[in-house]
């Protein structure tokens, strides 16, 4: 992986920041990371060194699972399904490949997607793999009982068709063990959104037949360029650069990658930044209403939508470009049907080169900053490295902005009244509330 910053140097552009940030804080900040001083949620740091068993367990399950069902469908959300959704468009969705066994994740309740879905599967040639760290989130559990009441419906044994990846000891685990369910685990140290590398991606990772160790390389590799106390340091320079702008009033972060192996990879990285960053308070208790609003684009499709805004709108951006040296597949425009000169003789992935550097140094010359992150090609290895390089930027992020990058009270706080709604013991007050607003709320509808 390799960072081109000429797009915010003072040289370049006049919003230029000093990225020299080979100082004390970095020192102090990784240091801080690294001996696991800064959170007690730093357990996705050991992740790309795992256990042998461990990689082995999901590997063998991946094969056994590949080999006798059909689908297999991953129930869970956010930290739970954004990782996943990922590796299977960077290696199969978007270059039209199916999986042997093809995994699905619903991660949505949507009744018209998920009862469809459901209904088109044939479930003996089903496995369901429920993943919740807490065990307790209502969408993903009232998936769950949904397919459970179906199986029961067709006399299916349920331990042949659910794995359930969740923190031992929880309802949910003993739930599993009592009905001879197979598990996997997610250490308690290690968050939702920082969970890929963990049995959470790894698991259905090898039921599509992605090279897991690999990947776990590639983390390794993330890790090693994450605690250098230089420069080098990718994610702790782009943290700073981030930071440094966002101090100026780039509060908008643009993710643009110029691959559509990587259209997900937005969506993931927005999770990272948008839930671990955006808070209320910062480490001291304090009001900081921090945070830097994550959004989601690809090249070149946004060149013919969003890119005007990114040029000439408001200006309080700063984009993170996405590229990829050498594409798998490709093909030169022959010169034989010459509709229009200027095409022939390029190829496809030259034409995208072009129109990504084309892009950059366009909002260059108008003075909005940029930095770009490219990868040698898309294959385990780079993807592994490419993952632990958001996790880092974003750990080091949380402590620049000196917030907790691994709690998400406000995301908890939506789900206190959804239970409100259901009347769950003990939260009626909230039910209440939630009341009272659809009362106020029908006098203000037209
Ligand atoms: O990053 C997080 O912690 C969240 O996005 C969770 O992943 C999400 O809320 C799902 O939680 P759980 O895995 O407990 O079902």
């Amino acid at each position: 992986m390799k960072l081109m910053y000429s797009a915010v140097s003072k040289e370049f552009i006049n919003s230029g920041v000093n990225i020299k940030c080979a100082t004390t804080t970095q020192e102090r900040i990784i240091k801080s990371i690294f001996s696991k001083k800064a959170s007690n949620m730093l357990g996705f740091l050991d992740l790309p060194n795992m256990q042998k068993d461990e990689i082995e367990k999901y590997k063998t399950m991946g094969s056994e699972i590949r080999k006798k069902y059909k689908d297999m469908i991953v129930l869970g959300i956010g930290g739970s399904a954004l990782g996943i959704k990922m590796l299977k468009n960077t290696f199969f969705d978007s270059i039209n490949e199916t999986p042997k066994c093809n995994v699905r994740v619903c991660d949505n309740i949507d009744s018209d997607t998920f009862i469809t879905m459901l209904s088109k599967l044939n479930l003996k040639k089903t496995m369901f793999n429920v993943i919740t760290k807490s065990g307790s989130t209502s969408e993903t559990l009232a998936q769950m009982m949904i397919v459970l009441n179906r199986l029961k419906a067709k006399k299916l044994d349920i331990s042949k068709h659910f794995v359930i990846t969740t923190t031992k000891g929880n309802a949910l685990y003993n739930f599993a063990v009592e009905n001879n369910i197979p598990t996997c685990e997610i250490p308690e140290s290690v968050g939702g959104r920082f969970s890929v590398l963990s049995a959470v991606g790894l698991l259905p990772a090898s039921v599509m037949g992605i090279d897991i160790e690999k990947m776990l390389a590639g983390g390794r590799q993330g890790l090693s360029i994450a605690s250098r106390l230089d420069e080098k340091n990718i994610p702790f320079t782009t943290a700073y650069i981030n930071y440094q702008y966002l101090s100026k009033g780039r509060v908008n972060f643009v993710t643009m990658p110029y691959s559509d192996r990587l259209a997900l990879v937005p969506e993931f990285f927005a999770q990272l930044w948008g839930e671990s960053l955006g808070k209320k308070h910062n480490l001291k208790g304090e009001e900081v209403y921090a945070g830097q609003t994550p959004i989601k684009s690809l090249g070149v499709t946004d060149q013919h939508s969003q890119l005007q805004l990114y040029t000439e709108g408001v200006d309080d951006k700063i984009i993170m470009f996405m590229t990829v040296d050498k594409n798998a597949y490709d093909e030169v425009i022959s010169e034989e049907i010459a509709i229009t000169k200027h095409l022939t003789g390029t190829s496809l992935k030259t034409l995208l080169d072009y129109e990504y550097i084309s892009t950059a140094y366009s909002l260059a010359e108008v003075n909005r900053p940029s930095y770009t992150i490219s990868l040698p090609c898309i294959c385990e290895e780079s993807i592994g490295e490419l993952i632990v390089f958001m996790e880092m930027m974003t750990a080091f992020m949380g402590s620049m902005l000196k917030v907790d990058a691994f709690d998400q009270p406000g995301v908890e706080l939506s789900k206190i009244y959804t239970k409100g709604c259901l009347k769950m013991k003990g939260y009626e007050k909230y039910g209440e509330n939630i009341r009272k607003f659809k009362k106020v709320s029908s006098k203000f509808s037209l």
